[in-house]
């Protein structure tokens, strides 16, 4: 995305191999978007990266309206390892399988190890974890236990062991997974999906970590767009931690996104400097679209909120779109992703 390398498909990097920045997945057909009969992950397989892909359970998840008018959650708790991650991991395992890997390594808050490692075993890879020390613990319970991935601590925050991730990768033959192009081709189903159930919408909100949700979730509602599947272009609004806002500061001052030390209990989304940042607000301007904080505070509420409303188990990070629903000058009919229930 920086030096306008191009790779083929078939060339299993995940990072430009002249100037180490970000890939993104460009197609040689101008496909057009268009719904499909089904609504599920795998019935969008043709707007996906090319691959013999394992159809692995993922996404299909429902979409609950709320009581406050134009309310409408997307509920991905209810993926196999409760998180949108599912829809990313999918792909990515399809895609070290047909490179010929046969282990994974991944950086991670939690969630996105989680799910890998359980795709991982699904696929009968082993998974390389790296992750911060000072993660949450039982989410590494589960890396470790349900999945049977290797865990390798880090002292720092999500950036340093996304760090020391690729540079395992680089000594070892692994495939490198996690915030990266095909991730992001997955996540987008997530709008597919919704969009087909709801039809039109005039704000989408979605946490914010890393930001490769926001990028994709941004460039399917252009797709679509683009395709005439919807009219008009949906206001998006990427939700930070007050205490792990990156790139709401960098946004909001128009300066360039500087690292920050995330302190916020949303361990999800406790990420210091994303990856997909640059890419997110170049693509916020386009649809006019911004960036809002919740408090922890402010995310234990809505994740009560949504458990006795709706007997949704929401976590902290998996409540911040709710939660700054509430906040919003004018509502609506409004699209929140409850992104993740692992607590
Ligand atoms: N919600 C949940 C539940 C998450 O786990 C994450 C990211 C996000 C939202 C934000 O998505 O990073 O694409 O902006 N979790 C990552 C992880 C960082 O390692 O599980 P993003």
């Amino acid at each position: 995305m920086k030096c306008s390398a191009k790779y083929k498909s078939s060339s299993d990097f995940q990072i430009c191999q002249k100037c180490s920045s970000l890939l993104n997945a460009v197609y040689d057909e101008k496909k057009k978007f268009s719904y499909t009969k089904e609504n599920s992950y795998w019935s969008y397989e043709e707007h996906m990266p090319d691959s013999k892909y394992m159809h692995y359970p993922a996404g299909g998840t429902e979409v609950i309206i709320g009581e406050e008018d134009g309310l409408y959650l997307k509920v991905e708790t209810e993926n196999p390892t409760k998180s949108f991650k599912d829809r990313g991991s999918a792909i990515e395992i399809n895609k070290a399988a047909e490179y010929g890997y046969d282990t994974i390594v991944c950086a991670s808050t939690g969630n996105m190890a989680y799910s890998i490692s359980h795709y991982a075993k699904l696929a009968g890879m082993n998974a390389e974890v790296f992750i911060s020390r000072s993660a949450n613990k039982d989410k590494v319970k589960l890396i470790r236990g349900t999945c049977a991935a290797r865990i390798n601590e880090v002292d720092g925050d999500f950036t340093d062991a996304q760090n020391a991730a690729i540079e395992y990768s680089k000594k070892n033959k692994v495939f490198l997974t996690g915030d990266y192009c095909y991730r992001k081709e997955g996540q987008k189903t997530l709008i597919f999906e919704a969009m087909k159930n709801i039809r039109s919408v005039d704000t989408v909100i979605v946490p914010v970590g890393n930001a490769t949700f926001l990028a994709g979730v941004l460039e399917a509602l252009i797709y679509m767009k683009e395709s005439r599947v919807i009219n008009t272009l949906p206001k998006v609004i990427g939700v930070e931690a007050a205490g792990a806002k990156p790139l709401y500061t960098a946004f909001n001052s128009g300066k360039r996104i500087e690292r920050e030390t995330p302190r916020t209990k949303a361990d999800a989304i406790a990420v210091g400097f994303p990856t997909f940042g640059e890419e997110s607000i170049r693509l916020l301007k386009k649809v006019s679209g911004g960036m809002v904080t919740v408090t922890d505070e402010e995310m234990r509420l809505e994740a009560a909120l949504l458990k006795e409303k709706y007997g949704i188990n929401a976590e902290l990070g998996g409540a911040a779109s709710s939660a700054a629903y509430r906040k919003l000058p004018q509502k609506g009919k409004a699209l929140a992703v409850v992104t993740g229930g692992n607590i």
